[in-house]
């Protein structure tokens, strides 16, 4: 435990004069006979600043969390302090989404006083908010062109290089693929669990396919023709998880992140989360997806936000506003291959049976 040498006053502590001078509104600066202080000037500081606090603090743990996953083996006790990292990014994104609520009780009138007094600076330069982005795993490159453009165009160069020297560090989405292809577990002596689930799905697949045909009496040629046919669509995307080929090319097309093995062994870890080895990577894995659900509800957010001050206007940073954020929302997501693992889960009561010395093992039974 640390020791203080001398007594502490809560302002130095909290650097309170430095942080409390730091809200300088523009229409303060530029007021004159016939334009004089906008009242809201000072939220729409005061809030951006809080959120950028937020981002400070969000990037401390994600720096951690980060360290952690580098390490070549992941022990326990230190999942267990990942996870409460993560569930802490996840209470403080509640704080973020909620704070709109306060920024929105300036109407789009108030906004207008002193909007244009900002150009051509935006949100664009929130360099903390793309670090947390590229540390996530959201690149540069994994953007479209005419937002890569727009955004890259706006920082000054130091900021630019700064984030371009951070995307050759491996960001969270990297390691945790690392991480999740050296778990061990469903290939040991005598049991290869993908041979045991592929069987499972078949039988799954063939009683659907029973099942339609079965049905078919009450069914129209066509229909029956459809329900065929989308099964047949369930039996390929089936395949391109167990097809390394296949699932190559979802990965260049962008349809997929993480290697084929880190997604099988994430599917692993979803199935028998019930196991107690599994449990606590089970809870990483649930708290990656709420972190990227939380960072897109943001994003919606925002674009509403946006919408609402702005309705079609351009943004002070030049993009098409409302358009381009909404764009980022739907594209803009880092763990996605964890959503879509759902895909591939099938019913308990169809799951292999584990040997008894996998169980034994997953039981920290060794
Ligand atoms: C009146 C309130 C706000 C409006 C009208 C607004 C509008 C916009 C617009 C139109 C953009 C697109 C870039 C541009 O062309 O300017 C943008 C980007 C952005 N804004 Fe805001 N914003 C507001 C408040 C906030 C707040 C409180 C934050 C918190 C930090 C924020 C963070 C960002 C970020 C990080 C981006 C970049 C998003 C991305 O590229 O995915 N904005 N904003």
């Amino acid at each position: 435990m640390h020791k203080n040498r001398g007594p502490v006053y809560y302002g130095d502590y909290l650097q309170l004069p430095k942080l409390l001078d730091s809200q300088l509104p523009l229409s303060r600066k530029f007021a004159n006979e016939s334009n004089g202080e906008c009242h809201d000037e000072m939220l729409f500081i005061v809030v951006h600043q809080v959120y950028e606090l937020w981002f400070k603090q969000i990037l401390h743990d994600l720096d951690a969390i980060l360290a952690t996953f580098n390490k070549t083996y992941v022990p326990e006790s230190e999942l267990s302090s990942v996870v409460q990292k993560l569930e802490r990014i996840k209470k403080i994104q509640t704080l973020l989404i909620g704070q709109f609520d306060v920024l929105e009780t300036m109407t789009p009138m108030d906004f207008l006083e002193f909007r244009d007094l900002l150009i051509p600076a935006s949100g664009f330069q929130s360099v903390q908010f793309r670090e947390i982005e590229i540390k996530l795993g959201l690149n540069t490159n994994d953007r479209q062109h005419v937002d890569r453009e727009f955004f890259l165009g706006r920082l000054s160069e130091t900021d630019r290089a700064k984030l371009t020297d951070l995307e050759t560090s491996p960001s969270l989405l990297k390691l945790v693929e690392g991480w999740l292809e050296r778990i061990p577990f469903t290939k040991m002596d005598n049991f290869n669990f993908w041979d045991e689930y592929q069987k499972s799905i078949q039988t799954i697949l063939k009683d659907d396919e029973e099942i339609i045909l079965r049905n078919s009496a009450s069914l129209s040629e066509v229909q029956k023709n459809i329900q065929l046919e989308n099964l047949s669509v369930t039996r390929t995307t089936f395949k391109s998880l167990f097809d390394k080929i296949a699932h190559d090319e979802l990965v260049v097309n962008k349809q997929r992140r993480l290697s084929q093995s880190a997604i099988l062994n994430a599917l692993f870890i979803m199935l028998y989360r019930d196991e107690s080895m599994l449990a606590l990577p089970f809870q990483v894995l649930t708290s990656m997806m709420d972190i990227d659900e939380n960072f897109t509800t943001w994003r919606y957010r925002h674009a509403l936000l946006a919408q609402r001050m702005l309705g079609t206007k351009i943004g002070t940073g030049g993009s098409s506003g409302h358009q381009y954020l909404k764009r980022a929302a739907d594209n803009n997501r880092v763990f996605v291959d964890l959503f879509n693992l759902s895909t591939f889960l099938i019913p308990r009561s169809r799951l292999p049976v584990l040997p008894p010395e996998v169980k034994k093992q997953l039981n920290f039974n060794v």
